[in-house]
């Protein structure tokens, strides 16, 4: 068959709904400067779908520090990947002030968070190793699994007994192979917004030999009292024994960095094969990302203010009878019951009739009848906002019971 031809006729499970849903539901163009308003469609709207946790993507200091290091530098320097002559001061300062502030001994920047840690766990392990990991862990962390050689075993979402089992399971694997395990989950859990039970999984050291590493994405910049992270908080960061974070989300950037031991941090320096053949990070993102750690460090009003519009947002949704599941960061997902085209008809009405911007999910990923609306609160959201946010989100699911979105899809596109 050609391939082009087996293409058409397979365009994926997101991609066969393209041609409905392409601009609107799907490759929206929010435009406007970064921030709680931005235009869609030529129309100002209420923006709540952006990672932009503590406001740093418009921050007068941010936006001064990248525009005077691609000044200086421009984009291209350095070339090369790091370890053959892509290497830099400001590389290195970075990687120490990160490693510091997650008090580990050394740290590694990443391109990119996805290959970054991808491309980590394959350096990690080999076939005589065992990965144990979350069920609902993050598509780079599975392509990273995917790259395994050896064995691995997932454990349901959360599920500390059923972990057990698989560390049981995974000890007496590597007794006969002469290997290593290595479990894998994430700080905060970027859909559903719970946290990854860390500090119970550090505490099964105690019964098993295995290292741990955290993808704490959604967790660097707000969680724990200084934005270390969940391990900050759940007060285990000496029991994650590799920590991920990266610059996309509340960094508001681009890259990643993984803080470890040293001797760890030396061996992915020169086994991580997305960096080894991949050119660094140019250095307006290297200058800028020291200016937003810098910024993360001194100014704890960003954060705190993240946390009381989250805080806000979140009772008052509670309050007004609204299904949060179980979050407990500042991702706010809100389940409502409908079919796929009352999702539709209720994010148009929302978008179009009370101009508020947020991300929709449908099955598959989540349960056949369940529509789950997913706000991020920012540092730079206001009171105001959450007000208005809380009275259109009751009219829409007034709305929604009351039947008024069974009515096929009016056209938006
Ligand atoms: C949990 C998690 N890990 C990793 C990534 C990938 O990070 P990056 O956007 O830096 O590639 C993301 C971002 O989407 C994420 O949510």
């Amino acid at each position: 068959m050609d391939l082009f031809e087996k293409l058409k006729l397979n365009r994926g499970p997101l991609g066969s709904y393209a041609k409905e849903v392409h601009g609107y539901f799907t490759f929206p163009k929010l435009e406007g400067e970064i921030g709680p308003r931005m235009f869609f469609q030529g129309k100002e709207r209420l923006n709540w779908s952006l990672n932009n946790y503590i406001g740093l993507a418009n921050h007068p200091e941010v936006r001064k520090a990248d525009a005077d290091a691609a000044a200086n530098f421009g984009m291209a320097y350095p070339m090369g990947a790091r370890m053959m002559s892509g290497n830099s001061n400001y590389h290195e300062q970075l990687e120490r002030e990160l490693a510091d502030f997650e008090k580990k001994e050394d740290a590694i920047l990443m391109n990119f968070g996805y290959q970054g840690i991808m491309s980590a766990i394959d350096a990690l392990v080999d076939r005589h190793d065992v990965i144990v990991y979350d069920s609902e862990s993050h598509a780079c962390i599975i392509d990273g699994v995917r790259l395994h050689m050896g064995k691995r075993f997932v454990y349901p979402h959360n599920d500390i007994k059923n972990l057990e089992t698989q560390l049981e399971r995974a000890t007496k694997l590597v007794a006969e192979t002469n290997g290593a395990i290595l479990v894998i989950t994430e700080g905060v859990f970027g859909m559903s917004g719970d946290q990854g039970k860390l500090a119970e999984i550090v505490e099964l050291k105690k019964k098993f030999h295995f290292r741990l590493l955290v993808d704490d994405a959604h967790g660097f910049g707000t969680m724990g009292k200084t934005g270390a992270g969940v391990s900050e908080l759940q007060n285990c960061m000496d029991g994650v024994d590799i920590y991920f974070g990266t610059f996309a989300k509340s960094m508001a950037s681009i890259g990643a960095f993984i803080a470890s031991d040293a001797q760890v941090i030396e061996y992915l320096r020169y086994n991580t094969r997305s960096q080894i053949f991949a050119k660094a990070l140019p250095m307006p993102l290297v200058i800028g990302a020291l200016k937003r750690l810098e910024l993360l460090r001194t100014q704890p009003e960003l954060k705190d203010n993240l946390w009381k519009i989250v805080h806000a947002l979140q009772s008052k949704l509670r309050e007004a009878g609204f299904n949060l599941g179980k979050t407990e960061s500042p991702v706010t997902p809100v389940f409502l019951n409908g079919s796929i085209p009352e999702a539709a008809n209720l994010i148009y009405d929302l978008r179009e009739n009370f101009n508020i911007f947020c991300s929709m999910v449908v099955y598959p990923v989540v349960p056949k009848g369940v529509i789950m609306l997913r706000l991020i609160p920012t540092s730079v959201h206001t009171l105001e906002d959450v007000e208005y946010t809380i009275n259109a989100f009751n009219a829409i699911s007034g709305k929604l019971r009351a039947g008024e979105y069974e009515r096929a899809m009016e056209k938006v596109l």
